[in-house]
């Protein structure tokens, strides 16, 4: 066949010089048609649409027409024409056809509708259907729009370690790394295992936040954030946690909680107006397949500005909730730590728009966060989602030095391998912000995508780890 350099999908279908001779390459969605001619519906990844290739069927070789079948993979040369029937402006009139690999009858996606947990067991095949084609392409989007938001802003990109010593925030749900033989455990006269001679010369584990080091470095850079990959040894199989998830954490010198409250929204809707200007084609589909009411939020979410509200206001209103006879299933009260459930009754029945919840009770969060002066509250703040919850989690930082070290050791928390995040607080400390956005979480919101296992492409959870 001829030698033609390769259009993609994308940009053919955006052709008009009818008559131009071009080259396809994809993957064959269906084949249908007549005895004299057949019509081709080829995907190459590049966008949601197939471009339909016409094949007059006397000009080919019959053995080479049956390899064409759903999932092969073929290379088309052919004129550029106008189309009328297929959905599409334009269309390739085959002149040449080369099939550069045939598909086995065992291929699964033969036809529509499979369901996601059908499509999760074959999680190597499913970029090749529709919604994981979209799903997919808007998750790179999102990421460019993530990276270009922060490039725009004048924040550097500061990549913390995915390996760590410190166990601090992540007590009790890290995975742990070592090379240690472990059928031969040495261990001290008191059972614990003895590390000297692992790997690191101490017990590590995968980072569950590089928050710690994004201090460092936001105290020295003044903005920053870090975007990668972060590990969850939690046991909770639900459908918006993963053990393996992507996180976004910014964080900036001299913002205090409002200032950080106000970058938490404008970077949300960044990323949201990104989606419809870029990813229209993608959102329309899933939109239409599975969630008529996904435009319409997104759209809804550039246009209100967040709620943001005291936790003790949250709880009032929860608890007015209860006594006016709704059931939740689990109980509340101040001190509370907010369930799903809770969080989702005042975005999405009482608010009915993301709320920022701040200030909660200092028994609930984090040892960093910057202490109130009623003596019970830190200045930390949630963004909650309809339909999620928590999308983001943060807070201004305790930047008193004493103050830090009072909470910690109220809290017990071992200090040995931490003293390097203690020597921002004694070198020049300054008051600062930040947050974590949970990637997978805003791809949940963006694509209307109902279980977080469909939006990272190879997910991990409890007990499973396949592909
Ligand atoms: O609220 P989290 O635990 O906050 C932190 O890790 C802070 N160090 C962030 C910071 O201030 N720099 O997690 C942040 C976000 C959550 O709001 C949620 O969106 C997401 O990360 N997240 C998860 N996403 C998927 N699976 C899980 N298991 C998640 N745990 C948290
Ligand atoms: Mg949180």
């Amino acid at each position: 066949m001829e030698k033609i350099s390769r259009t993609k999908i994308v940009d053919l279908l955006k052709r008009r010089d009818f008559g131009a001779m071009v080259n396809v390459k994809g993957w064959v969605r269906t084949r249908r048609g007549s005895k004299q001619v057949n019509f081709i519906a080829l995907n190459d990844g590049s966008t949601i649409n197939n471009v339909q290739i016409v094949v007059d069927l006397a000009n080919f070789d019959e053995e080479m027409l049956k390899q064409i079948t759903t999932g092969a993979c073929i290379s088309v040369n052919g004129e550029l024409t106008e189309s009328i029937g297929s959905g599409q402006a334009a269309e390739v009139q085959a002149r040449g056809i080369e099939v550069l690999g045939t598909c086995d009858n065992t291929y699964p996606l033969q036809k529509k509708g499979h369901t996601m947990e059908f499509l999760r067991e074959i999680a190597h095949l499913r970029p090749r259907t529709n919604t994981f084609g979209a799903v997919f392409r808007i998750r790179h989007n999102m990421a460019i729009a993530i990276h270009k938001f922060f490039h725009e802003r004048g924040f550097f990109y500061f990549h913390t370690p995915i390996i760590t010593a410190s166990d601090c925030e992540g007590a009790g749900q890290m995975f742990q790394v070592t090379t240690k033989n472990l059928y031969d455990l040495k261990k001290d006269e008191n059972g614990s295992i003895i590390y000297d001679d692992d790997f690191f010369g101490k017990q590590a584990s995968l980072t569950v936040s590089g928050q710690l080091e994004g201090e460092l470095a936001a105290t020295a850079l003044g903005a920053i954030y870090t975007f990668g990959p972060t590990f969850r040894a939690e046991n909770s199989n639900t459908p918006r946690h993963l053990a393996e998830f992507w996180m976004i954490e910014p964080e900036v010198a001299f913002n205090d909680i409002t200032d950080n409250m106000d970058l938490a929204e404008d970077f949300i809707k960044y990323c949201v107006q990104w989606a419809l200007d870029n990813c229209y084609d993608d959102v329309k589909f899933l939109n239409d397949m599975f969630d008529k009411g996904l435009i319409e939020r997104l759209q809804g979410v550039l246009k209100e500005e967040f709620v943001r509200l005291p936790y003790t206001e949250g709880i009032k209103i929860l608890e007015e909730a209860v006594v006016k006879g709704h059931k939740f299933e689990f109980p509340v009260y101040w001190g509370v730590d907010l369930a799903s459930e809770h969080e989702r009754y005042l975005v999405e029945e009482h608010f009915k728009r993301p709320v920022i919840l701040t200030d909660y009770p200092k028994e609930i969060k984090a040892f960093y966060m910057k202490q109130n002066e009623d003596g019970k509250t830190v200045r930390a703040m949630d963004v909650l989602f309809p339909k999620i919850g928590e999308i983001i989690g943060g807070s201004e930082r305790e930047a008193d030095y004493d103050k830090l070290m009072t909470r910690i050791q109220e809290l017990g928390i071992p200090m040995k391998d931490m003293w390097w995040y203690l020597d921002t607080r004694k070198f020049g400390s300054c008051p600062h912000s930040g947050f974590g956005l949970g990637f997978e979480r805003l791809l949940l919101f963006v694509t209307g995508m109902t279980n977080i296992r469909d939006v990272i492409p190879f997910p991990r959870t409890p007990r499973n780890a396949e592909f």
